[in-house]
């Protein structure tokens, strides 16, 4: 099975990533996974250049900390292998300024920046271009991309129909549980690494101290009871979520374990911090090497781009490029 999926360098993962994205695809990894940490992407954010580079480089490691093995899979970065570009201008003239407009990532980003720029907009092909370089028959993904992933396939079906068949149309993948980690503040707003405030959002390498922190003062409900139900608990059924995602249960049976918010919250702490402890660690030693995770990328990127190269001339040729 064929299986792509990036992530932006955009600072440290927390706790929606790790549960959301990350874990699926060590879960996934084989010798036809490819994964990706898409600082093209990072160029539409406020970035300075040397936070960009040091937080590619912390990403790679966060990955591999987190189990992802260069030995099994591929790990590389987005702008060492250049057909993601070149197939993004291909696919910038098959996709339409309205289709781009509708996309809801769209809609919020550009409100909150004035004068935004036109990478904004044009986000989705170039992850569409990801994808699809790749033959990808998967995609491990939040459920936040979900309507990124259908733009994608929309592109595949115009580009095949208009050109003949030339790309594989994949279909996205989300985790049975914590596809959507809510913001542990604001619990009917996802965790985001822009807009959740510092105590809404869990970072997988805080310390113990702030993990409990945050997990103590979660937002919760006055009836006291601890049931799994969305609408009307949307803080104890994030809690109870993300606690099943670690220990492998449905959050109803979490749920009856437990009467009180208290012993909910302290129990999820411990198995937070015991999960993400030994990750951190094994981070920290990564980084210390920074030379040989420059390494991994660049033999990632030679095996990316010896697929992607492929798939990119089909695509050129396809469309009439001599
Ligand atoms: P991003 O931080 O936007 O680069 O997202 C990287 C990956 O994490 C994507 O697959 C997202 O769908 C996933 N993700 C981001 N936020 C969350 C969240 N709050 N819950 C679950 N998955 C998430
Ligand atoms: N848009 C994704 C996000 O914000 C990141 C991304 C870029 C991606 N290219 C991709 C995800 C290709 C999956 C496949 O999370």
């Amino acid at each position: 099975m064929r299986v792509f999926s990036g992530i932006q360098p955009s600072g440290p993962l927390h706790l929606g990533n790790y549960l959301g994205a990350v874990r699926q695809w060590v879960d996934a990894q084989s010798s036809d996974a490819f994964y990706c940490v898409v600082d093209l992407h990072a160029l539409t954010l406020e970035i300075s250049p040397d936070a960009l580079r040091e937080q590619t480089i912390d990403l790679l490691a966060t990955l591999m900390a987190s189990g992802l093995d260069p030995e099994i899979c591929t790990i590389f970065i987005q702008s060492q292998v250049s057909y993601h570009a070149q197939l993004n201008w291909l696919l910038e003239c098959v996709s339409t300024y309205g289709e781009l407009s509708r996309m809801v990532a769209f809609k919020e980003k550009s409100q909150r920046q004035e004068g935004y720029r036109v990478g904004l907009l044009t986000y989705p092909v170039l992850m569409a271009a990801d994808i699809l370089l790749y033959e990808t028959e998967e995609v491990p993904v939040g459920d936040d991309q979900r309507q990124h992933l259908e733009l994608t396939r929309d592109v595949a079906e115009k580009f095949n129909h208009r050109f003949g068949e030339t790309f594989r149309v994949p279909v996205g993948t989300q985790p049975k549980v914590a596809a959507r980690v809510m913001d542990l503040q604001e619990p009917t707003r996802k965790m985001s690494k822009s807009i959740s405030s510092p105590l809404g959002k869990l970072n997988m390498f805080d310390s113990p101290r702030d993990i409990e922190k945050k997990i103590t003062k979660a937002v919760t409900d006055t009836d006291g009871e601890v049931r799994f139900d969305w609408p009307k608990k949307p803080g104890v059924s994030n809690l109870l979520e993300i606690f099943a995602s670690l220990s492998g249960e449905t959050p109803a049976q979490v749920a009856a374990r437990y009467t009180r918010y208290g012993e909910l919250k302290s129990d999820l702490a411990a198995l937070v911090i015991e999960t993400l402890a030994p990750l951190k660690r094994r981070h920290d030693e990564l980084l210390a090497s920074p030379d040989e995770l420059r390494r991994v990328a660049a033999r990632g990127a030679e095996k990316a781009a010896a697929v992607a190269g492929m798939v990119y001339q089909r695509a050129a040729a396809a469309m009439g490029l001599a």
